[in-house]
């Protein structure tokens, strides 16, 4: 709380005396007549005897800056609410700040939104577990496809362009080869998706949902053939180095 130092009440009270406007009792609203006869008292004359001891300079005035200084509450009781809160509110905006980040434009980000987003998932569960179409994930849809391109072949082709009849990949599959129309049909995607996105969404079911083990080094050159067919930053036309 303000604390103010004795003297300068004392020299407060001394220029109001001085102007008439406190009797010596300490009372305001005196006025010069009601001042006179309490001087007269001696009692009532020892305070101002007091008052005007040598150490008190009563004529000087302090500076605004010091009066204010001295006035004010050197730490306002506000400020603690706000200490308190103030990490947890830089931690919430930080928190909101990285839900705001864009996801990472990678090919397995890429392929997780398509797989999501074109209804593989509904026919093939979300995590691959299988539905209406195979199960894909633990391993299943590399069994079918142990390489890629033709895997890349059949999203962009369906059960129809495929060919009835037609094994599903590798026609000695582990426990029988897939025939396409056996299960039921899926929809070809060459229409709805472009090569960039085909390729995305299959190496997220090969290397996400079935476990693909690769070499640091495929999975550079897969990312380098996903750019270069348009996949990722920009979606240019790639790097034009032939690569792939
Ligand atoms: C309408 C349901 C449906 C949708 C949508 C669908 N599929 Fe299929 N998928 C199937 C069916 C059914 C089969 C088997 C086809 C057959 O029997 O001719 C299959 C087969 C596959 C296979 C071969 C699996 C195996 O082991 O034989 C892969 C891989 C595959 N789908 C991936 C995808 C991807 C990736 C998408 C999304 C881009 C997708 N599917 C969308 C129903 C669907």
């Amino acid at each position: 709380m303000t604390e103010v130092p004795d003297y300068l009440f004392e020299r407060s009270r001394e220029r109001r005396r001085a102007l008439g406007l406190l009797s010596d009792d300490g009372e305001a609203g005196g006025g010069a007549a009601a001042a006179a006869p309490a001087l007269a008292s001696p009692v009532a004359a020892a305070p101002v005897a007091a008052a005007i001891a040598p150490h008190v300079e009563p004529t000087k005035p302090l500076s605004p800056a010091a009066q204010s200084a001295i006035s004010r509450d050197k730490v306002p009781m506000w400020i603690l609410p706000v200490l308190f809160l103030l990490p947890i509110w830089g931690f919430t905006y930080v928190q909101l700040l990285e839900d705001d980040a864009p996801i990472p434009d990678t090919a397995l980000n890429r392929g997780a939104m398509v797989f999501a987003t074109n209804q593989c998932a509904s026919c093939h569960g979300g995590t691959g577990g299988g539905g209406v179409g195979y199960q894909l994930n633990e391993g299943e849809a590399l069994l079918t496809f142990p390489t890629v391109d033709p895997m890349l072949d059949w999203i962009a082709s369906g059960t129809e362009a495929w060919g009835v009849g037609n094994a599903i990949g590798d026609p000695n599959r582990p426990g029988g080869a897939h025939i396409a129309g056996d299960r039921a049909v899926m929809p070809g995607f060459s229409q709805t998706l472009s090569e960039s996105d085909i390729y995305a969404v299959a190496r997220f079911v090969r290397e996400q949902l079935a476990g693909e083990e690769l070499t640091p080094e495929q999975i550079a050159d897969r990312d380098l053939h996903w750019e270069d067919l348009g996949g990722g930053g920009g979606g240019g036309g790639g790097h034009g180095d032939g690569h792939g």
